[in-house]
């Protein structure tokens, strides 16, 4: 398997493109010397697991953030855009540009956005109401135009790495369906294989939120990894764990320990959690691209259902007898002490 291999050429026909995906993914596992920087447009909706997510991409050599895009979904696409705005300034990152995008899913009524999880402010309650510097604004293009303008300008190099409701992935597909070609891969924190669903039964909230969006995304033939809650679940970090944080004289570090007590008391409340632990949904998406052998995972042609008591969830054809669409690479084991010691390393390297 050769690097270049990883640019997934666009003139291939389809067959060919889905076999290279498949092997791409698994070189990347297998090898690990294959895993060169990726450059990532990063889709989220902060959120605190988004903000941890954000921050765990600064900090990674791996990983350049060429813009960052802006979805409703754990708040209005106002208030993640701000907070997104208000983060990278956190992280002395304004050079990053922001786009915001969809306020609303693609057919369906707008959602309830989930302050309950992540606080008024979307941020934990810290009295984020305000862009904290006024001179940094978003972009004057909509989120699913910049992420379509900069993937044509660099076809083969982009990375979507997406954390909120799929809208404006799949806007973007709309605008320009041969991002699908010239995108270097997709990963997104949603969905899931077989755990069970944390907003409903079966499906989880990125993909729930949008699940129109979402049926689009896993229909694209475009290399597409999942990371779900059969992934993002096995992974707690608990009170001892942002204590180390907090303690470590790292601001990144510091800024995640002054987030997360909300994010605490609602897996506390709602799933009784106890030790002060919370899931590590969206930084998975990002520990997959900086060291993907923390992960197993296998390629399922994945359909997304869009009504119904099935809307929202992510069902996987494991016989791989029943549907024909593009598979995605859905990860379904982790090394979940390494990943934690990963990120404490990254999150605290800059400690006084
Ligand atoms: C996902 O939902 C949101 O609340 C989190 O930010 C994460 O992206 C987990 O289901
Ligand atoms: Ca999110």
């Amino acid at each position: 398997m050769r690097a270049w291999l990883l640019r997934l050429p666009g003139h291939l026909p389809i067959p060919a493109r889905r076999a290279l995906t498949e092997a791409v993914t698994l070189a990347r596992m297998q090898s690990p010397s294959l895993n060169r920087k990726s450059t990532i447009l990063f889709d989220t909706d902060p959120g605190i697991d988004d903000a941890m997510a954000l921050l765990f991409a600064l900090r990674s050599p791996e990983i350049e953030v060429a813009g960052v895009t802006t979805v409703f979904g754990n708040s209005s696409v106002e208030a993640t855009t701000r907070n997104a705005l208000n983060l990278l300034d956190v992280a002395g990152r304004p050079d990053i540009p922001v786009a915001a995008g969809a306020g609303r899913p693609l057919i369906n009524p707008p959602i309830e956005t989930a302050e309950i999880v992540h606080g008024a402010d979307g941020m934990g309650n810290i009295g984020w109401t305000q862009v904290n510097n006024p001179a940094h604004r978003p972009l004057q293009i909509h989120a699913a135009q910049f992420i379509v303008e900069t993937v044509m300008r660099r076809p083969g190099e982009i990375t979507l790495v997406a954390v909120g409701p799929l809208t404006n992935l799949a806007l973007a597909l709309q605008l320009e369906p041969r991002i699908a070609q010239h995108v270097r891969e997709v990963v997104i924190m949603g969905g899931s294989v077989l755990a069970m669903g944390n907003v409903s039964p079966l499906a989880e909230a990125n993909v729930h939120s949008d699940p129109h969006a979402a049926a689009r995304v896993f229909g694209a033939d475009w290399a597409l990894t999942m990371a779900g809650l059969d992934v993002t679940q096995a992974v707690q970090m608990d009170a001892q764990y942002f204590a180390r944080l907090a303690a470590s004289g790292d601001p990144f570090g510091e800024f995640v320990a002054r987030i997360v007590p909300f994010y605490q008391d609602f897996h506390r409340a709602w799933y009784g959690y106890t030790n002060g632990a919370v899931d590590t949904h969206d930084p998975s998406a990002i520990a997959y691209l900086i060291d993907p052998t923390l992960f197993t995972g296998h390629h399922w042609s994945v359909v997304a259902p869009t009504d119904g008591p099935a809307a929202g969830a992510t069902i996987a054809d494991r016989r791989g007898k029943f549907y024909t669409t593009p598979k995605t690479h859905c990860l379904m084991t982790v090394d979940a002490a390494r990943l934690l010691d990963l990120y404490a390393e990254r999150l605290t390297a800059q400690g006084r």
